[in-house]
C-alpha cells in the first residue's frame, strides 16, 4: 500500500472509531486491493469485508406530519428558510446541519417532503439564511430555466427567491438540493436536500391497490454517507484526491439515522430509495441469513415501471431513485432481513497508470464497493396480507428516436480535471444547443482510465436506450439485447456510465415555456460537478 493511500486509510480508521482498529489495518487493505484488480474481472465478492459495528440500534425516522422529513402537502405558497440547526443525528450529541426550514400552519417541518399533485401548482419562497450564496434545485422537474433553478440565479445571504411552476411531471419521486456552482457538494453534503414527491392517478391506484401508506407502509429512505469527528460534528474537507475520486464518508445514514431499524408487518413494503450521496454507489439487496432475496423493481427516478421487475440487486448512483415493493407477507414473526449494500468493484481506474497514488489502492480510500448495512428491518407483527402486486403498473409510451440526431459526449480526465468533451463548465458559455420539439440521442462515453460517472440531465427525463461495453457487475443485470437492467427501463434524469462504457440515451426536448431555456448536462458525484464536469445547454425556441 503506498503512504498516500495508508494515510486515507488511517484517516478513515480514526474517523469511525469503533472497536476492531488492528484487525482492520489487517484486513481491509488487502480486501480493497482485491477489489482494486480489475484486470481479473473480479467485482462480484472480492470486497467481501462487512463494515464492523453494524448492529442496528437507531429506530428510523421516518416521515411523518411535521419535524425532520415531515410530509408537507404543498397546495399553498410555502416559505423555505435555508439556514442551520442543531439535530441529533448520532444519539446523544448534536450536530450542526444546514436545512430548510417551513413554518406551515402552526408546524416546523425540516427538510419537508413535498407531495404535489401532477398538474397542480407549486409556490414557494426560499430565504437564504446561510453565510453563502445558495439556490434550489428541483431534480427530475420539467419546469422552465427560472425555476430549475440554473446556477447563476443563486442568491446571496439574505437574499430571497421566488419559484412558481405548474408540476407537469407524472408521479414520482423527485428531490430537491441546492445548485449554486462550486458550493453544491458541501451544502448537500451539510444536510440540505429533501424529497418532492409527485401523484397521479397512476400511483393512487397503486397505493389502493396494495393499501400503501406514506410513511407507514410507503418508506422513504434518503440513503447518505457521512463523516464525523468525535464531537459528532460533520467533516467536509475533500483533499484534493477527494475532489477527484469524491468524497465519501464511513457512516450510511438513512433519513438522518445511523444504524437504524424498522419494525414491519407480514405485508408487502413499498421502499422509495434515493441516493443522497456526495459521492458514493450502493448495490442494494435484500439480505435474510446470508441470501439475497428477490424484491420488485416498480419505479426508477421518473415514476413507474410499466410493471414490477423482480430482481436481487440494484445499482443506485448519486442522484438516482430506486422504488421497490419488499414481500414480507411470508416471512416468520422474529426474523429480519438487511437492507445492504453489497461488496462491488468501485473501478475506481482513474490511477491506473496516472502517476499517482500506483495501483494498490483506488484513490477513493478503502471504503468504496465494501459491504455496508443500510437498514435492519425486523419483521414483529402478524397480519393478514392477501392483496397481489398489480400485473401492469403504467404505460410508457417509446420513444420516437429513429432519425433523431446524434450527439457524443466523452467523459474523461484532463490534468486532474474531469472533463465532458474535455470542456471544463463555464457559466456563460452554451456549448450544445438543441432544437426545441426535437428528439435527441444522447452517447455517453466514459474512458477507460476513469471512474464511474452518474450523469444528470437537467429539465428533461429521458429513455436509456443502450448500454454498450459494460462490465460484468452490470452486464450481468441486463435484459435485454441493448444491455439495459431493470431500472434502465422507465423514466430516468440520471444514468450510471462505468469506465469503458457507453450508454445511449433519448431525450425530447418538446416544451411550452417561452424563450430559449438553458440548463444543465453534469455529473452528479457533486465533487465532480463543482469542479466543473458540467455544461450548460441551451434548448432554442
Ligand atoms: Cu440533482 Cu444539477 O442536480
Ligand atoms: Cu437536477
Ligand atoms: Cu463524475
Amino acid at each position: 500500500m503506498s503512504t498516500f493511500s495508508r494515510r486515507r486509510f488511517l484517516e478513515f480508521a480514526a474517523l469511525s472509531g469503533v472497536a476492531g482498529l488492528a484487525e482492520r489495518l489487517g484486513a481491509i487493505p488487502r480486501d480493497a486491493r482485491a477489489a482494486a484488480d480489475h484486470s481479473q474481472g473480479a467485482g462480484h465478492g472480492t470486497a467481501a469485508q462487512t463494515v464492523p459495528g453494524g448492529a442496528a440500534r437507531n429506530k428510523l425516522l421516518l416521515p411523518g406530519d411535521r419535524g425532520v422529513l415531515g410530509i408537507l402537502d404543498a397546495t399553498a405558497p410555502l416559505a423555505i428558510t435555508a439556514r442551520t440547526i442543531e439535530h441529533a443525528v448520532l444519539p446523544g450529541k448534536a450536530t450542526p446541519l444546514w436545512v430548510y426550514e417551513v413554518a406551515h400552519q402552526g408546524r416546523i417541518y425540516i427538510n419537508p417532503i413535498f407531495r404535489v399533485r401532477a398538474g397542480g401548482e407549486f409556490r414557494a419562497t426560499l430565504d437564504n439564511r446561510l453565510r453563502e450564496d445558495t439556490i434550489i434545485h428541483w431534480h427530475g422537474l420539467h419546469v422552465d430555466e427560472r425555476n430549475d433553478t440554473h446556477p447563476r440565479y443563486a442568491v446571496k445571504s439574505g437574499g430571497r427567491y421566488d419559484y412558481a411552476f405548474k408540476v407537469a411531471d407524472r408521479a414520482a419521486t423527485y428531490w430537491y438540493h441546492p445548485h449554486p456552482h462550486g458550493l453544491t457538494s458541501r451544502q448537500a453534503y451539510m444536510g440540505l436536500a429533501s424529497l418532492f414527491l409527485v401523484e397521479d392517478d397512476e400511483e393512487r391506484a397503486l397505493q389502493k391497490a396494495l393499501d400503501l401508506r406514506l410513511g407507514v407502509s410507503d418508506i422513504p429512505l434518503v440513503i447518505q454517507d457521512k463523516r464525523f469527528d468525535a464531537r459528532g460534528m460533520l467533516v467536509y474537507a475533500p483533499a484534493d484526491d477527494e475532489w477527484f475520486g469524491g468524497f465519501v464518508g464511513e457512516t450510511v445514514l438513512a433519513n438522518l439515522t445511523p444504524q437504524p431499524y424498522f419494525d414491519a408487518a407480514t405485508r408487502v413494503y413499498r421502499f422509495r430509495l434515493l441516493n443522497g450521496s456526495n459521492a458514493r454507489l450502493y448495490r442494494l439487496s435484500f439480505v435474510q441469513a446470508g441470501k439475497a432475496l428477490d424484491f420488485h423493481l416498480i419505479g426508477s427516478d421518473g415514476g413507474l415501471l410499466e410493471r414490477a421487475y423482480r430482481v436481487k440487486e440494484a445499482f443506485l448512483s448519486p442522484g438516482e431513485r430506486a422504488d421497490v415493493l419488499l414481500d414480507l407477507s411470508k416471512a416468520q414473526v422474529g426474523s429480519s432481513v438487511l437492507l445492504k449494500s453489497l461488496a462491488f468493484d468501485p473501478m475506481h481506474l482513474e490511477a491506473a497508470g496516472g502517476g499517482h497514488a500506483g495501483h494498490a489502492m483506488p484513490m477513493q480510500g478503502p471504503m468504496e464497493g465494501m459491504e455496508m448495512d443500510i437498514l435492519t428491518i425486523n419483521v414483529r407483527t402478524a397480519v393478514r396480507f392477501e392483496r397481489k402486486i398489480p400485473g401492469r403498473l403504467s404505460r410508457l409510451p417509446a420513444l420516437k428516436a429513429s432519425g433523431a440526431k446524434d450527439r457524443v459526449f466523452t467523459l474523461e480526465e484532463k490534468n486532474m480535471q474531469w472533463r465532458i468533451n474535455g470542456l471544463a463548465f463555464d457559466m456563460r458559455a452554451t456549448p450544445v444547443t438543441v432544437n426545441r420539439n426535437t428528439v435527441e440521442v444522447w452517447e455517453i462515453r466514459n474512458a477507460r482510465q476513469s471512474m464511474p460517472h452518474p450523469m444528470h440531465v437537467h429539465g428533461f427525463q429521458f429513455r436509456v436506450l443502450e448500454r454498450r461495453g459494460s462490465p460484468e457487475q452490470q452486464r450481468g443485470l441486463a435484459l435485454d439485447a441493448q444491455g439495459r437492467c431493470a431500472s434502465d427501463t422507465g423514466w430516468k434524469d440520471t444514468v450510471l456510465v462505468w469506465p469503458g462504457e457507453t450508454v445511449r440515451i433519448g431525450i425530447d426536448f418538446t416544451h411550452k415555456f417561452s424563450g430559449d431555456q438553458i440548463y444543465l448536462f453534469h455529473c452528479h458525484n457533486l465533487e465532480h460537478e463543482d469542479r466543473g464536469m458540467m455544461l450548460n445547454y441551451r434548448v432554442k425556441a
